[in-house]
């Protein structure tokens, strides 16, 4: 049985590590042998994006890198597109996987779907209800052309229900809850990067800011003022830079000038991110992965969106929407500050039912995806 991974965006390899071990863990049990092949489309190249992941994670290298770069929407996913399919017509793959909402994912949906090869869409069913978000389109059209889309959510089967979409799919749990429950015990060995950085511990926040919405002319720089001011009230924040947004910041000492509490990074591997929340106060961004895994570690979330589509975190009380608007921001912070002082212990996933699953995602995904290729033979 042959299986094509296409990944290519940070979030992506992430989820990929849990489905790379669920594979091996297939191999080794004697039930059947998957030749699993990855496709790096190359949307993320920075070493600090992509290599650190597949090294820190454990994935095995990538098979092919298709090298498509940065561009515009249709440049990027034109260019995946064309080399995917020279690379399925080559490779015969059974079934193709892709993962989350990127244009790696739609671009290696579309592809394979066209050459009728099995797509099974990894985080199925997810919405924001926000089209004007690349990623809804690549959310909505993704799930319409796979054959098997699994879910993490007993929301996400609902919204797959609502578009008729409930044969195809399959409730599994959130691979991401996965990784982080593999490797926060090593993250928290392994990682220095609270000493190196000399922070102290659930005294500072850790912010990231990449959504295109965000990175708008002129949004970053008064989102940055409402961080500061957050920031100035005994919460240093360390910001890892996304290279979309660090094109859009004024030079370093403007920087260190204006926002004297903002301290920015460069991006940091798996392993360190979740160690810096593990040991945070807050975490304020408007990623979708890092919101979960505040989530995960019970660590208080402030998105700074409109809307999410993890709902669940918002339900559970772990996670305020503000936007960025300012003053939203800053009354979020507050009311985050007076549950903190108040001495209250958060523990999120069992108060909110374990909404992602046990962790054990992955292990479901690929024994699905056997038991669908064995029916169609
Ligand atoms: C992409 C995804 C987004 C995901 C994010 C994860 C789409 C439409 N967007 O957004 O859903 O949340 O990845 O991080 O697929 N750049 C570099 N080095 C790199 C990669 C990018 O400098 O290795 C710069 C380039 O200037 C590029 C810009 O970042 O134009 C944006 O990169 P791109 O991959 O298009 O989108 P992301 O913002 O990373
Ligand atoms: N991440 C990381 N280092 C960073 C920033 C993010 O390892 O400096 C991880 C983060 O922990 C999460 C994933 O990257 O697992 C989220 O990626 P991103 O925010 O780029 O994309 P999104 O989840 O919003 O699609």
């Amino acid at each position: 049985m042959r299986i094509a991974s296409i990944v290519g965006a940070r979030p992506q390899f992430v989820k990929l590590a849990p489905v790379c071990r669920a594979i091996a863990a297939h191999n080794a049990s004697g039930s059947g042998n998957i030749h699993h092949k990855i496709v790096h489309t190359g949307q993320h190249y920075d070493p600090l994006l992509s290599e650190v992941f597949f090294t820190e994670l454990e994935i095995p290298p990538a098979d092919v890198n298709l090298g498509v770069g940065s561009g515009s929407h249709g440049q990027q996913t034109g260019r995946m597109l064309e080399q995917f399919e020279h690379f399925l017509l080559e490779d015969k793959p059974d079934a193709v996987f892709v993962y989350g909402d990127t244009n790696s994912t739609i671009a290696g949906a579309l592809a394979a779907a066209k050459q009728h090869v099995p797509v099974a869409h990894i985080e199925a069913g997810l919405r924001s209800f926000n089209r004007l978000m690349p990623e809804e389109i690549n959310r909505i059209a993704t799930d319409h052309v796979s054959d098997l889309l699994f879910a993490p959510t007993r929301t996400a089967m609902d919204l797959l229900a609502r578009e008729g979409l409930s044969q195809r799919a399959v409730l599994t749990g959130d691979v991401g809850y996965d990784a982080v429950l593999f490797n926060r015990e090593l993250a928290a060995r392994k990682s220095q990067i609270v000493g190196t950085l000399d922070l102290q511990p659930q005294h500072y926040g850790v912010l990231t800011v990449h959504r295109s919405e965000n990175t708008e002319a002129g949004k970053l720089e008064s989102l940055l003022d409402s961080l500061q001011s957050v920031a100035a009230q005994g919460m240093p924040l360390v910001f890892s830079i996304h290279p979309r947004t660090a094109r859009l910041l004024p030079d370093a000492t403007v920087l260190a000038g204006r926002y004297p509490d903002v301290r920015l990074i460069e991006p940091v591997g798996y392993l360190d991110m979740l160690q810096l929340v593990a040991a945070a106060r807050m975490v304020l961004t408007d990623s979708g992965g890092l919101q979960k895994e505040a989530f995960f570690l019970d660590v208080p979330c402030i998105t700074l969106r409109e809307e999410t589509e993890w709902t669940e975190t918002v339900q559970a009380h772990a996670n305020v929407l503000t936007g960025i608007d300012g003053r939203r921001l800053v009354a979020a912070a507050a009311g985050w500050e007076q549950r903190i002082r108040g001495g209250e212990k958060f523990n999120f996933c069992r108060a909110a039912g374990m909404p992602f699953g046990d962790g054990q995602a992955a292990g479901g995904i690929v024994a699905e995806t056997v038991k669908f290729l064995e029916q169609r033979r």
